[in-house]
């Protein structure tokens, strides 16, 4: 109850802003090219739905589920897949997208598990950067914001207790020590 309001990190207009900006780099990016987006479950699902509404061009959907965390805000650097893509990757032109890159650890697993399946290209958007805790290399073809080693929610990502992935920002507790 007397937990301090979270603070505002991005407001949903500079999501909007940034989410066409991406949209646009994308579009180009693929022009003239069919491509399979995998939005990895369950944090990138609001961020997918406003980036793929807005990218030109023939867009097909396949769904990761990716769970790293378990209970814990810590990546414990084990990846469980919940969900696989339902359809075959081979020769086709995959766009990873990823809603926060925290160690690395769950990205780069994805992408070696989609570059096992033989598609014809692997790129990767993700909205939200922590360069400062990266624990292994990964490849971000596209990044929103980069932001500092807060923990943050909203937008699709969850806040405490599971709860808060339907706010329209992206925010975090202000004084918080970000477990
Ligand atoms: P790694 O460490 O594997 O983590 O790069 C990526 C996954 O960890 C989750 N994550 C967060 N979730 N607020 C969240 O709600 C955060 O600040 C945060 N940092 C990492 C997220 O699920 C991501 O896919
Ligand atoms: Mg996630």
């Amino acid at each position: 109850m007397d937990r301090p309001q979270p603070e505002v990190l991005i407001s949903a207009d500079e999501l909007d802003a940034r989410v066409s900006a991406l949209a646009d780099d994308i579009s180009r990016a693929f022009e003239g090219v069919e491509i399979v987006a995998m939005p990895l479950l369950k944090g990138a699902f609001v961020f997918a739905a406003d980036l793929l509404r807005r990218i030109r061009g023939g867009v097909s959907v396949e769904f990761l589920g990716v769970s790293s965390y378990g209970e814990a805000t810590e990546s414990s650097g084990e990846v469980r897949l919940t969900l696989d893509a339902a359809a075959p990757l081979a020769g086709r032109h995959v766009l990873i997208v990823e809603d926060i890159v925290d160690t690395g650890l769950t990205l780069a697993y994805i992408q070696k598990l989609v570059s096992s399946r033989d598609p014809a290209s692997v790129r990767t958007v993700v909205l939200l950067d922590k360069p400062s805790r990266r624990q292994t290399d990964v490849e971000l073809t596209w990044v929103g914001f980069t932001i500092p080693d807060r923990f943050v929610f909203g937008y699709g990502l969850d806040g405490p207790g599971g709860l808060c992935r339907n706010l329209p920002d992206i925010v975090a507790h202000p004084s918080e020590s970000d477990e």
